[in-house]
């Protein structure tokens, strides 16, 4: 007979613990412990690395090691395979993450119906063969690849399947739906899902099957709820956006095999996620001249330029403490730009209310905002507009230099195939061949009061 084991688990951090704790010891997490009864045999059976299903393994010369040459999978959505990598790596292990509803299915559903050359086990345990069915009728009217439909939340069975079927691609939708047979806890525990992905790692590295597990994100943000997860797999996307925007971003957040700094960009449609040709100017929201406080930032995510709309308004503070607030945006580098501008250049914004967005619900990291976000800033204070052909790339220092930003080239390139007529950047920029611009005047700073006071006087 079966021993079993009953013990409490962290479901943010998997700490274990023998009764029930309100406050996680290990990771601070409240009310995270979860009661989870696990078979005794399955414990040592799990143990990493016999768990790859690895055979022959013993310590080799690195000489001796044939890198990975095999071909990438190329999916005919080229945002996909450009957060990738360039394409799935076979026998690679991918988390799919993101919010309920934000269009997860739809996607993999889509790169299942949309590749010719593919034959493809998509595992559901979500929804039924029915509702798929419907929906991929809506999102493709031809279906091009082999696509088999598996409703099935017992992992052991999908991989009995997947063995059967010799797939060119497995889709698991979710891995919160999984059940593993020697796990007696119920489905998206911690040790459910440790399982699961494990097995699903036997799939990937073991058999060569490549993977791709959707994996729900929960109140927090984070990929719900285990860290744990992030660790076992080769690669991270993240579903982003606003539900009720219509746009959809898929960041990568870890990549075993390539960048982490490329975006996809979608919009979701009638008939399925569209992807977005010129993101730039779905981005720069159809704007009319003489609205203070907008600018325009030139970006770079990854190798691709990408102009996004700055917003800020400025107020005098009705009650009390002045009010900030910023989404899209680090607080606290606004914060930071807010002291430089009072400091060096005399605004006081220190009583009034700032509030800061970023269009899109897209959230920028590219240090090169900051010029923007400054001059919406004095643009709203001021109350004077900054004209529509006018954009930024440049990083602000502490005290209120200009610095230069990478491939400056690039943006001030897609800024003139956009239309814009004047940039600024730093003096400083690495460029050579500015003169070469002809239908844009890229002006080299150094301190920000130059833009002001090119701008606002
Ligand atoms: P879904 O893929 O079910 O989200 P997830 O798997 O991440 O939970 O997407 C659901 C939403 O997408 C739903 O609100 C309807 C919308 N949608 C469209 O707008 N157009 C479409 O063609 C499809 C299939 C869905
Ligand atoms: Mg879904």
């Amino acid at each position: 007979m079966a021993k079993f084991q009953s013990t409490f688990v962290c479901q943010s951090c998997g700490h274990h613990s023998a009764k029930w704790l309100g406050k996680c010891s290990h990771c601070g997490a409240w009310n995270s412990f979860v009661e989870e009864v696990t078979e005794k045999v399955s414990s040592s059976a799990t143990k990493a690395p016999s768990s790859l299903g690895l055979v022959n393994n013993h310590p080799k010369n690195i000489n001796d090691v044939t890198p990975l040459t095999q071909k990438r999978i190329v999916f005919t959505d080229t945002e996909l395979n450009r957060v990738l990598g360039g394409g799935l790596i076979p026998g690679s292990l991918v988390l799919f993450g993101g919010e309920p509803g934000i269009g997860k299915s739809t996607l993999m559903l889509q790169i299942a119906l949309q590749n010719p050359d593919l034959k493809v086990l998509y595992v559901s345990g979500e929804e039924s063969e029915e509702q798929i069915k419907t929906r991929a009728d809506r999102i493709q009217t031809v279906i091009k690849g082999e696509v088999i439909l598996y409703t099935e939340t017992n992992i052991n069975r999908v991989a009995e399947q997947a063995e059967k079927l010799q797939p060119d691609l497995i889709i698991v939708d979710s891995i919160q739906t999984m059940m593993h047979d020697h796990i007696e806890s119920a489905p998206g525990t911690l040790s459910q899902i440790r399982e699961c992905t494990n097995q699903l790692l036997k799939l990937s590295k073991g058999k060569g099957f490549p993977v791709f597990v959707i994996g729900h994100i929960n109140k927090e943000g984070s990929l719900a709820g285990p860290k744990v997860l992030e660790h076992m797999v080769d690669t991270v996307l993240q579903f982003e956006g606003d539900r009720n925007h219509y746009y959809r971003i898929i960041r990568s957040i870890k990549n075993r095999f390539g960048s982490t700094n490329e975006l996809g960009i979608y919009e979701m449609a009638e008939k399925g996620l569209q992807i977005v040709e010129n993101p730039s100017q779905m981005l720069m929201s159809n704007r009319d001249e003489g609205f203070s406080g907008i600018t325009i930032t030139a970006n770079m995510e990854g190798v691709r330029a990408l102009f996004i709309e700055t917003q800020a308004l400025v107020s005098g503070a009705a009650y009390g403490n002045p009010q900030r607030s910023a989404t899209g945006f680090d607080l606290r580098r606004m914060n930071m730009l807010l002291a430089v501008l009072e400091k060096k250049c005399g605004y006081k914004v220190g009583t009034e209310d700032v509030f800061l967005n970023i269009t899109g619900g897209i959230k920028i990291e590219d240090p090169a905002t900051d010029l923007a976000v400054l001059a919406a800033i004095v643009s709203s204070r001021e109350d004077i507009p900054v004209p529509n052909d006018v954009c930024f790339a440049g990083e602000v220092g502490l005290s209120g230099e200009v610095r230069p930003v990478q491939k400056i080239d690039i943006r001030i390139k897609e800024a003139e195939k956009l239309g814009f007529k004047k940039i600024f950047v730093s003096k400083h920029s690495d460029s050579t061949h500015w003169k070469s611009f002809k239908s844009i005047k890229v002006i080299g700073v150094s301190k920000i009061e130059e833009v002001f006071l090119d701008l606002f006087t």
